[in-house]
């Protein structure tokens, strides 16, 4: 593994993003997939747009925990993009929106560098404002939209509609940001990824992994972070590599049919407490064995936790000159086995886990073989 600390993009950083806006998510049902949000990861259900507000071809639902806002939208028609989209990928991840002070000139310099165009820039308005916004293509049908919300004081976007009071279905459990994105993409397309990541959007190389870190004898994988400027997005771009049996890149990409999101990455201040909640209301997490705990500060050095604590939750650590970090991933939150959530709380280390590669996929390959893609 190797950490660039320096700031590499130069003249290259032409694109200046705030941060993660929103994320979209095209499914089969936005109510009931909201519903299973905001009851077991405990976010709140804050804004909605459908036919009563005056969006006739689809209904979307707004919700959020910290800063982590999710959209969930539904078509209403069967033509739909969203419906074309959940018929070839199951739910998935449509639209990692990132938030921008000008959507034109995110929108100019990015396809002035080669990105498709999926918005041209335009001015949505409703009685709180303006926002004006844009979208370019990414990997598979995954695409950024570019959000400029300074002119802005409504919920969210123009169209949605307050969902007011309290949410009495969801039960918060100390989720904070998004820490990063994964995409899969298919054979031999990592490098193109990572190359428009740097020359189109101006991230730069962050982390790297190649199959000697993360090969298990089964689940191989490359892995390239990709960081913008600010290091406040980051995505992780993975590809299939070689080895005995099917890799996990390559079961996601023949359930999701192409490349899309493969994981979001949630931080806590406190994961113990933040696990334990989520397990209270149902999310199930991926397992390593108990052997795992019995020689983990000898590998990690001393830690704040107590040891049993983790290991009944299942959870792994790993240490880098900087720090150390605690992450737990969940099982395929769909029926098809494609995206899941790692929870993560950094104590300093700007690790994405590369000690933990081999339990975890060990027990990732568990799964796989109960799903007999193995
Ligand atoms: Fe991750």
């Amino acid at each position: 593994m190797q950490t660039l600390t320096e700031t590499q993009t130069g003249e290259k950083d032409f694109l200046p993003l705030n941060g993660t806006d929103y994320v979209e998510f095209y499914v089969g049902n936005a109510r009931q997939a909201a519903y299973f949000y905001r009851s077991a990861f405990g976010m709140r259900l804050t804004a909605y747009r459908g036919p009563e507000t005056g969006t006739r071809d689809r209904a979307s639902w707004l919700v959020q925990q910290g800063k982590i806002r999710f959209v969930f939208t539904t078509a209403l028609e069967p033509d739909h993009p969203a419906a074309k989209h959940v018929r070839l990928h199951g739910d998935g991840v449509r639209d990692i929106a990132l938030w921008v002070d000008d959507a034109d000139a995110a929108f100019r310099e990015t396809t002035g560098r080669g990105a498709g165009e999926v918005r041209e820039p335009e001015t949505l308005r409703d009685e709180h404002g303006e926002v004006r916004i844009s979208a370019i293509a990414t990997y598979g049908d995954t695409i950024h939209s570019f959000v400029e919300r300074r002119n802005y004081r409504g919920i969210f976007l123009p169209g949605f509609a307050p969902v007011e009071g309290d949410d009495s279905v969801a039960r918060p459990v100390g989720l904070k940001y998004i820490d990063h994105m994964v995409g899969n993409v298919g054979w031999g397309e990592m490098n193109t990824w990572v190359d428009f990541y740097r020359d189109v959007m101006g991230f730069r190389l962050y982390q790297h992994f190649d199959d000697k870190d993360i090969g298990t004898e089964y689940s191989a994988l490359m892995s390239k972070v990709m960081a913008n400027g600010n290091d406040r997005v980051k995505f992780p771009i993975n590809e299939p590599a070689e080895g005995k049996r099917k890799s996990q890149i390559e079961e996601y990409l023949d359930f999701y049919r192409g490349p899309g999101v493969q994981h979001i990455a949630m931080a806590t201040d406190n994961i113990i407490e933040t696990v334990t909640r989520l397990r209270d209301q149902g999310i199930e997490f991926l397992r390593v064995p108990a052997a795992y705990y019995e020689d983990l500060t000898a590998r990690t050095g001393p830690i704040d936790e107590p040891i049993d604590s983790l290991a009944e939750l299942g959870i792994l650590v790993d240490r880098d000159d900087e720090g150390y970090m605690l992450q737990i991933f969940t099982k395929p939150v769909e029926d098809r086995p494609t995206l899941f959530y790692e929870v993560i709380q950094r104590k300093g280390s700007r690790s994405f886990g590369k000690g933990n590669f081999k339990a975890l996929f060990e027990a990732l390959e568990r799964e796989q073989a109960r799903r007999g893609n193995l």
